[in-house]
């Protein structure tokens, strides 16, 4: 086995408190060389003469690694110290405690997780990935406030946890047996129970599970991607996911499965995050049947599209059922400072089906939870995304879910290479400079001429306001929009020799792009230049847009700019509608506040995807009918106020105009 890692820069000193902190908890002893008490309480001594064995295995030893000075300084510090996950929060990089999903849970969270799985202190409970122990030492004020007489041998045996960060190990020991002496007036006698062994176990939760079952499975566990783990971690875990039905290829069967094909379309796509391959897997191996699981989790597992549905299924590989008994969604309030996704508290039991509705509670900004309910949007299909509001209004919204006969498009997407393509017009014979830093890669400041015929006013997200878009820019287009892909080389050095000429000089930036899109698209031959999600649509003259990364639909009408079809980017979504009015009457729906409702109950608000295109294959928005008063009326209210119309005008057009349709209705058909 390798030699467990010394603590990551910055880190030492934590670690030398922990160790000289536990160590001061359980001997008076204190040796006057620092070192030479570092080098005694390495050697286990005080632990050991306080009847604890094992207490600094697989934690690295650090007496040759740090000078007298900075142990004097731990030992100093001892007294301020008090909270070592809140010390390790505030002092460890951010960015690695992000790769590995290090965000330590507050009290008050942790308190909610226990008091949802129903623990009092009176049942065996292990965190599996319990970081400074902030699950553990709660467990244990629990259990000794049912059981003041509690033992430290029955406790250790009672409450346990593992971590595979040697820091957290230490920390969490250490927070254990403060603990546990917190509540021993007398010590730790060893007299009484004999040698003990602080239950905190340097392992792999995910692949060398403990060899026992617990009745309960608390925690919050690291919320890291797929792609962000290591290629080695991910070659690692792949049969765990497959053998969960985490990924496409591992689809298993099992009823309100989708097949296996479409399983393949839409778990393809979208974030798997290794919270979910833990869930699965510590509730298949160290939950007890009819025990319960709670743990702290990204509220995108409920709600993202294509990632979440493998486990919306809940159901274990070996076809164990797990009930969610309630979710609480936190709301847009994170308590993770730094943390992107929203959080949420799941309880699930072991052994039975999950029952839909489920009781799922929501913080609005003011912290106080709502009742509410959720319900996977899509009846036929129990893993799709799920509903999620305050019951009545759940009801309300079935009349409006259900996929649109309008099909919704992402904007155009150079792969990160907007550098090359967005660009300033410095005059109208085509002569252009380029925006260098548009893109997700810098690409050097240059100017040129390209054809005036394939630049097009360039829609970006933030160029859209609620009823109001004005494009900001120009966009080169160098696409065949029928074939979707890019201008033949021949016909671009016969008819657009600059912009070709222009192309080239970016080869080497176009070459190193890595996105799916634009990759495939060239290695199935299309030219160098050609760019992701350019159709015939794209160019349609009338559109009705909204940015796709925000908290709420805001739509807008775009019609030609300077003669020419306006193009969103990437980060847009639109219709192509075939007139003006088509294009108010949908954005009015759009705006609407009914829409919004129903857009916020299956997506997550704020996310990269809320606005994407799949809005509509969920939210059933009627189809515009020039023969109908009601739609006209809509249309002109938004043609003439724009900006104006009042939300309550507009919510009152829409319900004229059959938005939400009548009980009994269906949107479609309104
Ligand atoms: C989000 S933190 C939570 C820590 C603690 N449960 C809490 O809530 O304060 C996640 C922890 O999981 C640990 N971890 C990550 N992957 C693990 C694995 N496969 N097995 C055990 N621990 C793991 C990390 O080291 C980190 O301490």
């Amino acid at each position: 086995m390798n030699a467990p890692a010394l603590p990551e820069e910055g880190l030492t000193d934590l670690s030398l408190v922990a160790k000289l902190g536990a160590a001061g908890a359980v001997s008076t002893r204190r040796l006057r060389d620092p070192i030479e008490h570092l080098a005694w309480v390495e050697s286990g001594a005080p632990f050991e003469e306080a009847g604890i064995v094992g207490f600094l295995e697989a934690i690295p030893s650090q007496v040759e690694h740090v000078s007298g000075d900075e142990v004097a300084a731990a030992l100093e510090s001892l007294q301020d110290e008090k909270d070592l996950g809140e010390i390790y929060m505030r002092r460890a990089p951010r960015r690695s405690r992000h790769r590995r999903g290090e965000y330590y849970t507050p009290a008050w969270l942790v308190d909610l997780v226990l008091d949802r799985g129903g623990y009092d202190g009176g049942s065996s409970l292990v965190d599996p990935m319990c970081g400074a122990g902030a699950f553990l030492t709660a467990a244990l004020v629990r259990a000794r406030r049912r059981n003041p007489r509690a033992t430290a041998s029955d406790l250790v045996r009672q409450i346990q946890g593992m971590d595979l960060n040697p820091l957290a190990v230490l920390m969490a020991r250490a927070s254990y047996l403060m603990a546990l002496l917190d509540g021993c007036a007398a010590g730790l006698d060893r007299k009484t129970h004999g040698p003990i062994r602080i239950p905190v176990h340097s392992a792999d939760a995910i692949l060398s599970p403990l060899p026992r079952q617990f009745d309960m499975v608390a925690g919050n566990p690291p919320w890291v991607g797929w792609e962000s783990l290591s290629a080695e971690y991910r070659e690692t875990t792949r049969p765990l996911w497959l053998r969960h039905g985490l990924f496409p290829e591992g689809a298993r069967g099992s009823a309100g499965r989708s097949s296996g094909r479409r399983m393949q379309a839409i778990l393809g796509r979208g974030r798997k995050d290794l919270a979910m391959l833990a869930t699965y897997a510590v509730a298949e191996s160290m939950l007890k049947p009819g025990g319960r699981l709670g743990f702290v989790i990204s509220q995108a597992v409920f709600k993202s599209v294509g990632s979440g549905a493998g486990f919306r299924c809940f159901v274990l590989a070996d076809g164990t059922p797990l009930k969610v008994l309630s979710v609480d969604d936190l709301g847009s309030r994170t308590p993770f400072p730094g943390a992107a996704s929203r959080a949420a508290v799941m309880t699930l039991m072991k052994g039975e089906r999950t029952q839909y509705p489920i009781p799922y509670s929501i913080r609005s900004g003011d912290g106080v939870p709502r009742q509410g309910i959720a319900q996977p949007v899509d009846p036929l299909d129990p893993t799709s995304a799920w509903l999620t509001g305050p019951s009545d209004l759940v009801g309300s919204l079935r009349r409006v879910i259900g996929s649109s006969s309008y099909r919704a498009r992402a904007g155009a997407y150079t792969g990160g290479a907007n550098g090359v393509y967005w660009l300033r017009r410095l005059g109208d014979d085509g002569s252009v400079a380029n925006i260098p830093g548009a893109g997700k890669r810098h690409v050097p400041q240059r100017r040129g001429r390209v054809e005036p015929d394939l630049l097009y006013p360039l829609l970006r997200a933030a160029d859209i306001k609620r009823f109001h878009a004005a494009p900001s820019g120009w966009i080169l287009i160098p696409q065949d929009p029928i074939r979707r892909r890019g201008i033949d080389e021949r016909i671009m050095s016969e008819r657009y020799p600059l912009a070709l000429a222009w192309l080239e000089r970016f080869r080497a930036e176009l070459a190193a792009r890595r996105d799916r899109g634009t990759r495939s698209l060239v290695e199935a031959g299309a030219p160098f230049y050609s760019i992701f999600s350019v159709s015939v649509e794209t160019m349609a003259t009338w559109k009705v847009v909204w940015p796709r990364i925000a908290s709420r639909v805001n739509a807008a009408v775009v019609g030609l700019h300077e003669g020419k079809p306006v193009v969103p980017q990437e980060t847009c979504t639109f219709i192509a509608c075939e007139t003006q009015e088509e294009a108010c009457f949908l954005a009015g729906v759009l705006n609407s506040s009914l829409f919004g409702e129903a857009a916020a109950s299956f997506t997550q608000v704020g996310g990269k995807s809320f606005g994407a295109p799949h809005l509509l294959r969920h939210v059933a928005v009627p189809r515009y009918d020039p023969a109908r008063a009601s739609h006209s009326r809509l249309a002109a209210l938004v043609r003439d106020l724009g900006p104006a119309l009042s939300i309550r005008d507009l919510d009152a057009a829409a319900a004229a105009a059959g938005w939400p349709p009548e009980p009994g209705g269906s949107a479609k058909s309104a």
